[in-house]
């Protein structure tokens, strides 16, 4: 039987990040983090000079990228050639980065495989903006979150002043903005939910009541409903 994929995608600040780990804690599934082999890439050309901008490099940079996964308790442990970049590819910073190597079709193109292959090792919750339109089309159920732009600016701005980043609300807010129109707005693999997905929208609801609802469309995706 071929393994199974829930796919979550949505905007940053949609709750994605803690549903997916949730969901994935609750069904005994792998977490596939996909916005973390962006980042990633990024740190990993940031280190060794090579420009964001740069499609051919990148894309020969993402051949020799050793990722993996280890999720330790509440945290997705994110190891780079076997060290813990998990804090350091979550800065502004390597986030603006991020968001430009992942506008180029050369490297989108170098990550599907890799994405992909995450699945044949077995089931897994993948998260990210084109898994269910792009990387896993066949995912069930599909999952799109989606927030007021307000509401996910507070929640960011609230996860940055924990781990003892200073910025305003505004700021955090000027960013996301700007950074939603460059995922959405590019022609590789856009932003967008795909037209099977099922839009939770997360605005007024706490994690928990998003948790029970997508586990309650997962049941009903396996009772074939
Ligand atoms: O989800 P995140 O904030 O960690 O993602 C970082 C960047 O990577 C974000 O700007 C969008 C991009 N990304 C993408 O283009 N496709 C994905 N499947 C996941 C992330």
């Amino acid at each position: 039987m071929p393994h199974r994929v829930i796919a979550i995608d949505g905007p940053a600040g949609s709750g994605k990040s803690t549903v997916a780990r949730r969901i994935a804690q609750a069904l005994g599934l792998t977490l596939l983090d996909t916005g973390a082999i962006y980042r990633s890439l990024a740190l990993r050309a940031r280190e060794q000079g090579v420009d964001w901008g740069d499609g051919p490099a990148l894309a020969r940079l993402c051949a020799s990228l050793d990722l993996r996964f280890r999720l330790e308790g509440e945290k997705d442990r994110v190891l780079l050639d076997g060290r813990d970049v998990s804090d350091a590819i979550r800065t502004p910073e390597i986030s603006r980065g991020a968001s430009q190597v992942s506008a180029l079709p050369e490297v989108r193109t170098a990550l599907l495989g890799r994405q992909r292959r995450f699945a044949e090792e077995g089931s897994v919750v993948a998260e990210g903006r084109d898994i269910g339109t792009v990387v896993f089309p066949s995912a069930r159920p599909k999952i799109f979150l989606s927030a007021s732009p307000e509401v996910r600016a507070g929640r960011r701005h609230a996860e940055l002043a924990s781990a003892g980043q200073r910025v305003s609300l505004e700021e955090v807010l000027r960013e996301q903005v700007s950074r939603d129109a460059a995922d959405a707005g590019r022609s590789a693999a856009p932003l967008r939910a795909a037209a099977d997905a099922i839009t939770v929208d997360t605005s007024g609801l706490e994690i928990d009541e998003v948790v029970a609802r997508i586990l309650a469309l997962v049941a009903a995706a396996d009772a074939g409903r």
